[in-house]
This record gives structure tokens, sequence and C-alpha cells, in this order.
């Protein structure tokens, strides 16, 4: 068993660092729990009071290689006692040029492509918008419902839920223009109204055809720089983009001379079962934003794409004093390495199954699991108050992450409505850990009250 509570949760030192967090940070940052740590490894967490947890949230998705990987360690620890920062835009340092080179080989497409680094994933979508608009000479941008892109003042515009992400922030970036994703659940004209049983096909034919008249009769393609598009949702609920989808969107690009953008901030390094769910889709963007599983936990983020796109920028009109810190750059090689020469990947199709199979199982024994969905582990499910209505109970969610880590386990929630439960655990996790996470959720189901 990993899992170890010696204290309530939270603990008492837990609880003392929270008042004083309370006093001396703002009230925005928020928390899934109330737990403060003191270390991982793995796939756990030991909290300040000696608790230990299993983390089924790899703080949103980034320890997709686990905790403190010792090879991810070191190369930090190497990088660190040898230089931490110089500046790239002032004296240039060969890691990051190693890390520009494997991103460029190991992101989809067979052409010259080119890697800018920055520090976070909101920052990487600012950028690739910038490298779209200074290369196309066009400005508008066509983003989709449900998407998350980030907090900065681009991404928070092409991020879709208002609360808590934009209420009180506007105005917005001008420019942005929002088409419906293919969300088959709810879909029949109203998000939250009965839907009967729908062809997903379907769906992707009226989300494509909304898009289309969009780009055509009130952008035009002559003003549209580029849609951007995560190919599974994240914070968005963890909706899975068709292939079909996506070779429609493909094609509608490439016939307009509009930059198509993947954001695999959240889907990308492994989460999928592939190194970037495009591949998945048969998807090949020109352009792919990635941070996160990336750094193994440093902060890093990128923007590759094709090399005509990315020279776009006249020299110093992208950059900034922290990107593609030497020592994230370090641990992102490191990361990189796992994913060629080692099996994660293998084994993250292996838990896939499992957790595909065992939330399918949920949902027969469950009536208020709604939906399950996803792509490989990045996997989750709708909690509805009734199957028939859909009614979305954000509640139950929010019922069922304080049950779970209150038992050792921590987990997330996603969507719109707030009421889908996302399971991002590290890949490396073991069998025994997973049933171990799966016995508490359901106990977690059988416990929560409308
Ligand atoms: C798809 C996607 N894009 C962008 C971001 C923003 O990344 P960051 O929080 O590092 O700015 C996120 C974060 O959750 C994300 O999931």
């Amino acid at each position: 068993m990993s899992i170890k509570l010696r204290t309530e949760i939270p603990g008492p030192r837990s609880r003392e660092l929270m008042t004083a967090r309370q006093h001396h940070v703002p009230r925005g940052p928020f928390h899934v729990t109330p737990i403060f740590v003191k270390s991982a490894k793995g796939a756990t967490i030991e909290d300040v009071d000696g608790n230990l947890l299993l983390d089924f949230a790899s703080g949103i998705g980034v320890n997709n290689v686990g905790h403190c990987d010792g090879s991810v360690a070191a190369a930090v620890r190497d990088q660190a006692e040898n230089f931490m920062h110089v500046a790239f835009n002032v004296t240039p340092y060969e890691n990051y040029i190693e890390l520009c080179k494997r991103l460029n080989t190991l992101t989809p497409g067979d052409f010259h492509k080119k890697t800018f680094l920055a520090n976070s994933g909101a920052e990487a979508v600012e950028n690739a918008i910038k490298l779209a608009r200074a290369y196309t000479k066009k400005q508008a941008v066509v983003c989709f419902d449900h998407a998350f892109h980030g907090r900065t003042y681009m991404a928070m515009t092409l991020t879709s839920k208002a609360k808590p992400y934009k209420m009180g922030f506007g105005p917005f970036n001008p420019e942005v223009y929002r088409t419906p994703f293919p969300y088959p659940y709810r879909w029949a004209g109203n998000a939250l109204g009965v839907s009967p049983a729908i062809d997903p096909q379907a769906v992707d034919d009226q989300c494509f055809a909304e898009f289309k008249d969009l780009v055509i009769n009130r952008i035009t393609p002559y003003d549209c720089a580029a849609v951007i598009v995560e190919p599974v949702l994240g914070e968005g609920g963890f909706i899975p983009m068709s292939p079909y989808f996506a070779a429609k969107l493909r094609a509608f690009c490439s016939e307009h001379k509009i930059v198509l953008i993947a954001d695999e901030i959240q889907s990308g390094f492994g989460r999928t079962g592939s190194l970037f769910a495009c591949e998945q889709l048969g998807l090949v963007p020109d352009m792919i934003t990635t941070a996160k599983g990336l750094g193994g936990g440093m902060p890093i983020s990128a923007v590759t794409g094709k090399a005509d796109i990315m020279d776009a920028a006249c020299e110093g009109g992208i950059g900034g004093t922290f990107g593609g810190s030497p020592v994230s750059c370090a641990a992102a090689l490191a990361v990189c390495d796992l994913f060629e020469k080692g099996d994660i990947l293998k084994r993250a199709r292996h838990l896939g199954s499992q957790i595909h199979e065992t939330l399918l199982d949920l949902e027969k024994k469950h009536a208020v699991v709604g939906n399950v969905r996803g792509l490989g582990t990045m996997m989750g499910f709708e909690l509805v108050k009734d199957r028939t209505t859909k009614e979305p109970w954000a509640d139950g969610a929010k019922q069922l992450t304080k049950f779970c880590y209150e038992h050792g386990l921590i987990i997330m929630t996603a969507g719109t409505y707030g009421n889908v439960v996302r399971l991002l655990m590290p890949l490396v996790i073991s069998d025994a850990e997973l049933s171990e996470g799966f016995e508490i959720l359901e106990r977690g189901l059988h416990f929560i009250k409308a």
C-alpha cells in the first residue's frame, strides 16, 4: 500500500501553513487540496505531517515521468552546479540548441522546423500567435468553445470559460473569434439540454460547418491568421477531437493559408499514449505548443513550427530573460531521453487501457457517472445528477475530490460546468498504486450525495 495516513487530512502543520498562506498570498491562486508538500517521488507525495498520498494529478499533468525521476533530478543538479542563468539573449548555450533540435525532430511533420523556448504554457501560446500574425500579416485568430490556453491576456482571451479565468479581467484582446468544439455528449444546439444519442460524425460536420461559416463569411480567410486548437481539450473536460474533424481543419487551413496551431501543453509528452496526441489524430499542425510534461517538473515551454513561420519575427521580437533556462533545458533533455530510450509510452498505453476499462466499469455501476472519455491516460468522466437530463453535478465533483484527498488520493476536476473528474497520474505509476487509487475513487462515488 502506498497511501499511509498518520493524521486527519489536512494535518496540523498543513492547516498552520494554510493560515499563513491566507495572510501572505492573495486569494486568486486556487488549491485543489489544502495539503502542503514535503517531498514527492514517483506517484506519491509526502505531506508536511508525514502522510503519504497517491497523486492522480501530477501537478496538473506535469509529472508524466514521475516525481523526481533520478535522471531528471541528476540533470538539474549537474546543470545547476555548472551555470544556472546567463540569458540566452546575452550569451547563448548549447543545451538550448540541443533541446530545440530534439523538439524539431520529435514533433509531427516532416519539414524543416525551428523551436523557440519560453517559461510557461501561456507564454508559448502568446508567442505562437505573435509568430502566426507576423508570418501571415493577418490578424484574426479562431479558437474553440471550452478551450483553455492560459492566463495571460491573449491566452485568457482565447480561453472559453469565464469564471474563474476571465471574470473581472476585461477588456480582452481584439480579433479573437470562437467556434464550437465537437462535444458529442452535450450536443443538441443547447449545451445543457437533453441530447439524444447523436452520431459523433454528425457533430463534427455541424461544428465544421459553423467554423467554415465563421472564417469564410464573418472573418474572411484574407484576414484570418491562425486557428488554435487542443487536440484533446484539457481544462475543458478531456474531450478528444476526432481524426475526421482534425483532417477537415487541416485541409481548410492549408487551402486558405491559415496557420494551424495545436496546443499540446496538456496532451503532449506521453499523456495520451503517444508523444503527442496529434500523432493519433493523424494531424500535422503548422505549429505546436508544449510545456507541462516537457520539463518533468521544471518550468519550460516551447513553440515548434515550420521554419519560415518561426522566422517571421524580427531579431529581438520574441525572447525573454528566463526563456529556455539552462536548468530547465537540462531537465527537458532528460525527459526526452526517457521517452526516446525508455518504455514510458508503452507503459502509458497499458495504463490507458486499464483506466478506460475501470472507468467503464464505474459507469456501469454508478448512475452519476455520465460519460467516460479521453485519449490514452488523459481520461476522465462527467458527474451528472441524472443520466437522462445530463444535468452537470459540479458539487458532486467537489465532494468526490474532497473525499479522495481525505483518504489519501489527489484528483482534479475540469470542464466548463466543473463536473468532470480528470485523471492525470504520473505514467510511471504501478498497477498496485493504480488499483489502490481507484478503490478510493469508487468508495468516493458511493459516498457523494446530492
Ligand atoms: C492546453 C493548455 N494550454 C495552455 C495552458 C497554460 O499553461 P500554463 O499554466 O503553464 O501557463 C494549459 C494549462 O493548463 C493548458 O492545459
